[in-house]
């Protein structure tokens, strides 16, 4: 297969680090983009080449911030080459019923899942497009096809995600750039799990699989939208949500 060069958004989350091993195994070279105040590069680089991950860059930077963006997809490039495939992958969430969200609250899910959207992709598609070979993975969640209690921000953010994705799939399509995104369920990752324990357990409940996913299966998935054989799927949205939703 051909090597391609593979930058992850929150590629330190429980999340991400799965996507970069997926990735990784398929034999791309990882490009895993941090926050500086948030992550931890070294513990990240030691868990990767203890699961025998060696081939890797790490670069960071703030999502949510366009200049930063810029700088960091700069800096991938240097380090690695030109980008061939995007997983737009950080997020965060900041629960609260709608009555008690703050307005920073908001603005805060809004600028790291969504406007990072616009932030990552920018300094990266049009190159994509001018080599003819693209992919770009958006990580939404099951929650902005559904919506959740306790999320108006973040299930918007993510239903965001969704128009973003197949808007640009559009635009890209006869470039052989194909731009996809992956609802997930509940994931078992620190985000998840920062859930009341009741609170979780009544969702789990509500999942037909009975189960949390387990990271790499959503890093799987991200490894076959990657792939050569992904290339007539574009604008798509792929559950994976063990039967809690369907479209
Ligand atoms: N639907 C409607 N109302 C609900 C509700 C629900 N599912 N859950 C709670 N409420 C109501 C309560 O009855 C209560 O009403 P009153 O004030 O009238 O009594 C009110 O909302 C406040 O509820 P809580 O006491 O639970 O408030 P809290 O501040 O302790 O907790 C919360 C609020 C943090 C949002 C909590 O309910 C929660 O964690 N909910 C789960 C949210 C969730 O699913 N988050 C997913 C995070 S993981 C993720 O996002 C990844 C992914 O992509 C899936």
């Amino acid at each position: 297969m051909t090597q391609r060069v593979a930058l992850v958004t929150g590629a330190m989350g429980g999340l991400g680090i799965a996507i970069c091993q997926e990735l990784a195994k398929a034999g791309h070279k990882v490009v895993a983009s941090y926050h500086p105040e948030f992550d931890k590069p070294e513990e990240f680089k030691k868990l990767m080449a203890d699961a025998g991950f060696n081939d890797l860059v790490c670069v960071a930077g703030d999502v949510s911030n366009f200049d930063s963006c810029a700088a960091m997809v700069a800096e991938a490039e240097a380090k690695a080459g030109s980008i061939d495939i995007l997983v737009n992958n950080a997020g965060i969430t900041r629960d609260k019923m709608f009555g008690r969200m703050e307005l920073g609250q908001w603005d805060a899910v809004i600028a790291t899942n969504l406007t990072s959207l616009f932030n990552m992709t920018k300094p990266v598609s049009a190159k994509m497009a001018e080599r003819g070979w693209g992919r770009i993975i958006n990580i939404s969640s099951v929650n902005g096809l559904k919506g959740q209690a306790g999320q108006t921000n973040y299930s918007a953010a993510k239903a965001g995600v969704i128009g973003f994705t197949k808007a640009l799939a559009a635009e890209l399509a006869a470039k052989g750039v194909t731009v996809n995104a992956i609802t997930p369920g509940y994931v078992a990752t620190q985000m998840v799990l920062a859930i009341k324990p009741e609170v979780l357990q009544s969702i789990i409940d509500t999942v037909p699989m009975k189960r949390l996913a387990k990271p790499e299966e959503i890093g799987g998935a991200c490894a076959y939208l990657a792939s050569d054989l992904a290339g007539f799927m574009t604008g798509a949205t792929m559950n994976i949500n063990g039967g809690l939703y369907y479209q």
